[in-house]
């Protein structure tokens, strides 16, 4: 049984710190053959045509961003985990680069601004994996922002896009956790797609763009159990708001909780 972790997206400094600690804690303890990056690991924020013309163009924080992605994300994920890790392409990732190629093309030959060089891939070992990841048969990973139409519930923008490509979908983007299934066919022939929606590791708080923090997201993550013969078993896994969460029975993560079963601060605990 191959087991993948999904790593969801991040979109660092914007992350939920206990959210990542907790996420690596478990991937140590697991051990998994693969760390699947979803896309938008690192936000970028300045460099987007949202901020065109506005004061957040001139934050200039491409390179602080990196580097803290790098330190807080990416090494300690290699610090713990030497196995396969690999990253799709999304629409934060490219952000640097099709800022470049759209406001200064006759600069935009480089490749530093690529998110790969950006946040060495070549020294932490990790694959670029391009827009599609089919990391079983009939199944593709994808960050979501290539022209899929979109769902106010967990698992159908997902949906949409395994309808559209013909094979189920797991992606993130939407920062939604959810799964859904559709199944045609009859008896003796039943095919099924799925779409799932693999959560996010953010602080609502941090993305300032979201009006009062008022958001339909849904914070966790997702494993991926790949069988012998291809079949593909999802388990998502919910984090609370105070970064915890459990995995086949095991919790990871500072969750103090008194006798009533309410959080308790740590000093009560
Ligand atoms: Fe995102
Ligand atoms: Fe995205």
């Amino acid at each position: 049984m191959k087991r993948i972790i999904v790593l969801p997206d991040v979109q660092a400094p914007l992350e939920d710190p206990r959210m990542v600690r907790n996420w690596i804690a478990f991937v140590k303890d697991f051990q998994p053959d693969e760390v699947l990056g979803i896309g938008d690991t690192c936000d970028f924020t300045a460099p987007s045509r949202w901020n065109k013309g506005s004061r957040g163009e001139f934050e200039d924080d491409v390179y602080e961003q990196a580097l803290y992605t790098k330190k807080r994300v990416l090494a300690p994920v290699r610090e713990v985990f030497d196995g396969r890790f690999g990253i799709l392409r999304s629409n934060h990732g490219d952000r640097p680069r099709d800022y470049l190629r759209k406001y200064a093309p006759a600069l935009a030959q480089t490749h530093v601004f690529d998110e790969p060089e950006l946040l060495d891939y070549d020294g932490f070992e990790i694959t670029d994996l391009g827009d599609f990841y089919d990391f079983a048969e009939g199944w593709t990973a994808t960050h979501g922002h290539l022209g899929f139409s979109s769902s106010r519930y967990a698992g159908g923008s997902a949906m949409a896009a395994a309808r559209a490509m013909g094979k189920s979908v797991v992606m993130g983007h939407v920062h939604k956790l959810g799964l859904i299934n559709e199944s045609r066919g009859y008896k003796g022939n039943l095919q099924t797609l799925t779409g799932v929606e693999v959560g996010h590791f953010m602080d609502i708080n941090k993305a300032t763009y979201l009006k009062r923090g008022a958001t339909n997201w849904q914070a966790g993550f997702t494993l991926l159990y790949v069988g012998k013969y291809g079949d593909v078993t999802p388990v998502l896994v919910p984090m609370a708001s105070d970064g915890s969460f459990t995995v086949e029975g095991q919790r990871y993560g500072a969750l103090h909780r008194g006798e009533n079963g309410r959080f308790v601060g740590k000093a009560a605990a």
